[in-house]
């Protein structure tokens, strides 16, 4: 008899053992993260944040909505840039995705992408014109430009002011969680170093004084705003009151849009520098391999089709 119950205990003995660890690892897992996932869920067309069931955080009820411009194009490796995007842009609070694709119609693969993204999205499209779809000629001109353009109409009849901050997300960057921390506060228009970019390991604004006296850049210093596009944010506010601000195809070479667009809303003496005065490198100029396809074969031979 004894021995019987001495050999229960041994068999239930782990068990228990493994209930009181679970137990003990799920009270001392640390709080979530200051930056909690927004209400998402939003597909497609203009609409905002449906709202996923997220505690009650006051705070995040009162911060500017980040809109963020992605031009995308169609190639092999679309997809998986979007996917990485989303990933990022999924944890950040209060973020409008402003998806623009350069196409004459949206794509399905978008189309669906958007759709399952978790995240407000609004999805639109612009095709280059083919003359400007040539190297050495600035890329996503009109794309941005039909961001701005539904940003404009979406507030244009909202009463001022308007909190939000807009930036220009290129698909293939690499975003740290605290770029988004930084540009929130952007009252008119900010800027923080880029990585991997110009030709260098960074450029970066110069600040002396909380202001900004010139350019760290290896690449045409010559250049009125030496940034970027994945170096500066503008306030809602700023893009309504500039009405005609606009990305400009005329006279307009690689590397000057930035300049061309930011003299449009600002000057140099007005821009605030975020990342500890333009010391901290949060956003990489990342550019993605083109893939090999030399295998690939001329004519569908799968069994099935593959969405990648
Ligand atoms: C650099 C800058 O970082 C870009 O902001 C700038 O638009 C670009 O130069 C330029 O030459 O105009 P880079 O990495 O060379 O960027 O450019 P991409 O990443 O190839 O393109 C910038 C954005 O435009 C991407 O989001 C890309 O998906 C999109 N794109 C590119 C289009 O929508 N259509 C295209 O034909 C090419
Ligand atoms: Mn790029």
């Amino acid at each position: 008899m004894k021995s019987l119950l001495f050999g229960r205990f041994l068999l239930l003995l782990p068990w228990v053992l493994i209930v009181i660890i679970v137990l003990d690892i799920d009270s001392s897992r640390p709080p979530p993260p200051a930056l909690a996932p927004r209400g998402g869920g939003g597909s497609g067309g203009a609409r905002p944040a449906a709202g996923r069931a997220s505690p009650p955080q006051a705070p995040e009820a009162a911060l500017p909505t980040i809109y963020a411009i992605t031009p995308t194009y169609s190639r092999p490796v679309q997809k998986a840039e979007l996917t990485r995007l989303a990933n990022t842009f999924r944890q950040v609070a209060r973020l409008h995705w402003i998806l623009v694709e350069d196409a004459a119609a949206r794509s399905e693969l978008v189309s669906r992408f958007v759709a399952g993204a978790g995240l407000p999205c609004t999805h639109l499209h612009v095709p280059t014109p083919r003359r400007y779809k040539r190297p050495g000629l600035p890329r996503a001109t009109e794309q941005r430009n039909a961001g701005l353009a539904w940003l404009r109409q979406r507030h244009q009849h909202l009463p001022p002011p308007q909190a939000g901050v807009l930036f220009f997300a290129d698909d293939d960057n690499t975003y740290s969680l605290e770029l988004f921390q930084e540009m929130r506060t952007t009252r008119k228009v900010s800027v923080w170093p880029v990585g991997l970019v110009g030709g260098r390991r960074y450029e970066r604004p110069v600040v002396e004084n909380g202001k900004v006296v010139g350019w760290y850049t290896g690449w045409r210093a010559d250049r009125p705003f030496a940034i970027d596009m994945a170096g500066f944010a503008v306030s809602l506010q700023v893009i309504l009151s500039h009405p005609k601000a606009v990305f400009k195809r005329r006279g307009s070479q690689p590397g000057m849009q930035e300049s061309d667009f930011l003299k449009q809303i600002t000057t140099v003496e007005e821009l605030e520098p975020k990342a500890n005065n333009c010391t901290k490198v949060l956003v990489w100029h990342t550019r993605t391999e083109k893939v090999n396809l030399a295998n690939e074969p001329k004519y569908h031979l799968d069994t099935v089709s593959i969405e990648v």
